[in-house]
């Protein structure tokens, strides 16, 4: 049986407790439970506008997390140096835009290549691994090999966006994402093609000595066709559980994504 590492992001407990700026819901109280519910990682992202996770909270998750911590962040300089100087088991570096809702594009290696390099210096320089949250094609894999990146982590937010507009009611509400409003039989070849394109990156980094996980938009209904590729090693899930959680508790929630991660 493949059992893939399960990173839950907390984040979006955060986002919770930010929204009215009182220490309820406990973000600690959160990572104790992810880690008995079967959580192999915690995933959490410090972005520059600190609108969820807080510098308090990467300090406080760092000290009390049983399981290893991957630290979302961006390149920006002042962010680098915080990462450097917490130490997490794993810095994800992730492209931020202050307007974007959550990260909707995998980092750009190439118009990046010189400040990507530096911070994957700089945090080798503290020791600290480095993955980079790219999407899913040939070129962004060889190029993260050529930068020295230890991994890659696939974003599936197409494969996610496109399942979801032919296989839910996503279309017929209003968060209906107008660039896939297409015949469902164009929807169908381009998930298929999505799908294509993560086996292809994922194989193609292993072959290059990258370790290869995947995130972003995964949930109860679509990871399985995601578990089945047999590169990915681990899989980064927040959205999902935490809306699952508000439900059935987080420790169910957990549960239920390890059991649909295991093969
Ligand atoms: N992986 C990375 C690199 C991310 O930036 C995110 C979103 O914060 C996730 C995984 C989790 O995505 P989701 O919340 O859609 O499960």
């Amino acid at each position: 049986m493949k059992q893939i590492k399960l990173g839950v992001n907390i984040d979006h407990v955060a986002v919770l407790r930010e929204a009215r700026k009182v220490n309820d819901p406990d973000i600690l109280q959160a990572l104790y439970i992810a880690c008995e519910s079967g959580a192999d990682q915690i995933t959490i992202h410090l972005r520059e506008d600190r609108r969820h996770i807080q510098d308090i909270d990467v300090k406080n998750i760092l000290q009390f997390s049983k399981v290893p911590v991957n630290l979302e962040c961006s390149i920006d300089k002042n962010i680098l140096d915080i990462v450097s100087s917490v130490q997490p088991h794993r810095a994800t570096l992730v492209p931020e835009k202050r307007e974007e809702v959550t990260t909707e594009g995998g980092l750009d290696l190439f118009t990046y290549e010189n400040e990507i390099a530096y911070a994957i210096e700089q945090l080798h320089d503290g020791l600290i691994p480095v993955s980079l949250f790219v999407d899913p094609t040939i070129q962004a894999m060889e190029q993260a090999k050529k930068l020295g990146a230890e991994m890659v982590e696939l974003h599936t937010g197409l494969f996610a966006n496109l399942f979801a507009m032919l296989n839910s009611s996503l279309p017929k509400s209003n968060h209906a994402l107008k660039e896939l409003n297409l015949p469902r039989y164009e929807l169908s070849d381009r998930l298929e093609n999505a799908l294509e394109q993560l086996k292809l990156s994922a194989r193609h980094a292993k072959q290059l000595g990258l370790e290869v996980a995947a995130g972003h938009g995964l949930n109860y209904h679509n990871v399985g066709q995601i578990v089945q590729i047999e590169e990915i090693i681990e899989l980064n899930i927040g959205q999902s559980i935490i809306a699952r959680s508000l439900f059935t508790g987080l420790r169910e929630a957990i549960k239920e994504m390890k059991s649909l991660t295991s093969s």
